[in-house]
């Protein structure tokens, strides 16, 4: 139903805003085409009470979304995804398997030199702290914000950075700055963890990712492509807000065809592979001795 997702993406992200498909059933219930997975599993796991032991649930998922978007290259009204969902997993730790594992998947196919793109949104009260100094910006330096923004600087104005008309015209406030001691801290572990093991990164500290859910740590890869091929997060709210329980929570999804398009650009991807013997049966008697 339309309401997992208004629910839990956030009423005034683009997603839920602009880019989903809803209609009406016969029965007049507003259902809506799934514009992402993560929801979804959360639901899942709750309806089926799949968390019962103490360590993390590991789940994926390879699924069709769909996005009201003007499509154009690497962005598709239909698109695939294929999900990783890391649940009832706290701390840096499960952070850090979630990018190894990231990781793990990009080199398996081949592709080198890739870098995280990394933020840290922090708890409730951080991003509050953020959005203040981001409200008190926009407010003595008065941009001149799209109508979209405008609306958004009013409701929920962190969604100011996801916008492509307004992100690059102004210094808005960095993240960083609203980080308090603890947070500190907390990059301060995780960069030491990266660095021991060699996993490259950045920080862009305007890095919001589009969608309401996400809490710590959020990542993204763009192999220097424009779009990211991959995006994900900690989202410990969302259990709470879909089925009233606390289970922290975090995962990523890649883009199949970003990923399938930068493979086949980069040559990385072996899709013409020569036949080495074609056999074909002529009569059915000849079929059993072709199958082998
Ligand atoms: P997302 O960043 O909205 O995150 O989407 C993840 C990936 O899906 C993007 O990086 C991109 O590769 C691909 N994608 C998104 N929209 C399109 C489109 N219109 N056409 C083609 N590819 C697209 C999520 O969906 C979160 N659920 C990820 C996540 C999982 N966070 C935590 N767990």
């Amino acid at each position: 139903a339309k309401e997992l997702f208004t629910t839990s993406l956030g009423f005034t992200t683009d997603i839920i805003h602009k880019e989903m498909y809803i209609f009406a059933d016969r029965k007049g219930r507003q259902l809506a085409l799934r514009p992402e997975g993560t929801a979804s599993v959360v639901r899942l796991v709750c309806q089926n009470k799949l968390i019962k032991e103490s360590y993390p649930l590991k789940l994926y998922y390879w699924a069709n979304m769909f996005r009201y978007e003007r499509p154009q290259q690497g962005r598709y009204r239909e698109f695939w995804q294929l999900g990783v969902e890391l649940i009832n997993a706290e701390g840096i730790i499960a952070d850090y398997q979630a990018l190894k594992l990231t990781a793990d998947i990009f080199r398996g196919l081949g592709i080198k030199g890739f870098g995280f793109k990394l933020n840290y949104l922090g708890n409730n009260e951080t991003k509050e702290r953020y959005k203040k100094k981001l409200k008190d910006f926009i407010k003595k330096t008065v941009p001149n914000l799209c109508a979209d923004c405008q609306r958004r600087n009013e409701t929920n104005p962190l969604r100011i950075l996801d916008c492509s008309l307004c992100k690059n015209k102004y210094q808005y406030p960095s993240y960083k700055d609203a980080w308090s001691e603890k947070d500190n801290n907390y990059i301060n572990e995780l960069n030491g963890i990266l660095d021991k093991f060699n996993l490259p990164y950045q920080y862009d500290y305007h890095l919001v990712r589009g969608l309401d859910y996400y809490t710590g740590l959020i990542f993204e890869i763009d192999l220097g492509t424009e779009k990211a091929i991959l995006g994900g997060g900690r989202y410990d709210n969302l259990y709470q807000e879909i089925g009233g329980v606390d289970v922290p929570a975090l995962g990523f999804a890649i883009g199949i065809e970003r990923l399938a398009e930068y493979l086949e650009e980069k040559k990385i991807l072996k899709t013409e592979q020569a036949v080495d013997i074609f056999f074909l049966a002529m009569t059915t008697e000849a079929y059993p001795d072709i199958l082998f």
